[in-house]
């Protein structure tokens, strides 16, 4: 695995960890006790994500990014949004900045020069995120309406 790869990989594998403690948060903010189901659910998306694309570097005797948010990340914005929310709605709204983000990391991603069993990892994480974002939307449309 060449520098650039490992670096790219690791990239991701911290977005998904920052994604997985902004969903912790908003979790917690998350007062519509259907939303918060699927909140979770996707928050354990992330931490599959983590774990499968960790195990993968492992098998190249890389080593994985440690699992401890980057606040300093590319989900800085929604880390920021969320200390200020409240409610369902706000939870919302700070999850689709932050999966806005994730879903155009692993666009990106689906271009990166890796081998098949990486690609498979991305490819399944990204129709997730498409899946999380799809939601998020639903969900803010029918409310604000
Ligand atoms: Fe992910
Ligand atoms: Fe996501």
């Amino acid at each position: 695995m060449t520098e650039e790869i490992y670096e790219k990989l690791s990239s991701l594998i911290q977005l998904d960890i920052d994604a997985a403690n902004a969903y912790d948060q908003a979790i917690e903010k998350c007062d519509d006790a259907l939303v918060r189901e699927h909140l979770e659910t996707y928050k354990e998306d992330h931490q599959r994500h983590i774990d499968e694309l960790s195990a993968y570097l492992t098998d190249y005797d890389m080593e994985p990014p440690e699992e401890k948010p980057d606040f300093k990340g590319v989900l800085i914005e929604g880390f920021t949004a969320m200390r200020s929310v409240t409610g369902t709605e706000g939870a919302l709204k700070a999850m689709r900045t932050n999966e806005k983000l994730t879903n155009k990391k692993y666009n990106e991603a689906m271009d990166w020069d890796v081998d098949l069993d990486a690609k498979d990892i991305i490819m399944r994480g990204y129709e997730d995120e498409k899946t999380h974002l799809i939601y998020i939307e639903e969900q803010l449309s029918v409310r604000t309406r």
